[in-house]
């Protein structure tokens, strides 16, 4: 169970990033152009909330039970244990929160640069987060 679950975690990092870098570009592409913010805009948050969410309850498996380094084990670990699942729940909220602040924006050029502000800052958390290879801590970039 464990394997498979950190297995999906790791993938799921991939998408993650590409969701945020999507729902980022595209807020930048729709300032730009000033474009209205449609329902059709709205689709990268919506999908990234989705997605980041699934992280969420695949990385408190692990944090709670799962790992090896759980809050609950004696494996626990100043990266492991609560600087990663730090600014993995930064990613979260940040997503989250970002949505909510978009919605209740009253036009669509403050939508726009809302979105850029909370995704933008999704995408630099979650590359913090991320155990990239070259780090101490680091993990592989492919589960298999
Ligand atoms: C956007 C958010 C997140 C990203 C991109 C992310 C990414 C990753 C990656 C790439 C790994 C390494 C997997 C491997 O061993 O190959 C990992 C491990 C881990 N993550 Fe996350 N994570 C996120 C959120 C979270 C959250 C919110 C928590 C907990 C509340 C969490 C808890 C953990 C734990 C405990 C491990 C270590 C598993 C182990 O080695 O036993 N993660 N994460």
């Amino acid at each position: 169970m464990y394997l498979l679950i950190v297995a999906a975690h790791s993938l799921l990092r991939w998408l993650v990033l590409a969701l945020a870098a999507w729902a980022t570009l595209s807020a930048i592409g729709g300032a730009r152009d000033r474009r209205a913010f449609t329902r059709r805009a709205r689709l990268p948050g919506v999908a990234l909330s989705a997605v980041a969410d699934i992280q969420l309850l695949l990385g408190l498996s692990l944090w709670l039970v799962l790992s090896p380094h759980a809050v609950t084990s004696a494996g626990r670990s100043g990266y492991w244990t609560f600087f990663h699942p730090l600014c993995g729940l930064t990613v979260v909220a940040l997503v989250h929160v970002g949505s909510v602040r978009i919605r209740r924006k009253l036009d669509d050029a403050a939508r726009w640069r809302t979105a850029i502000r909370f995704y933008g800052a999704a995408v630099a958390v979650a590359l913090v987060a991320i155990p990239w290879p070259f780090l101490g801590t680091g993990r592989p970039l492919l589960p298999f």
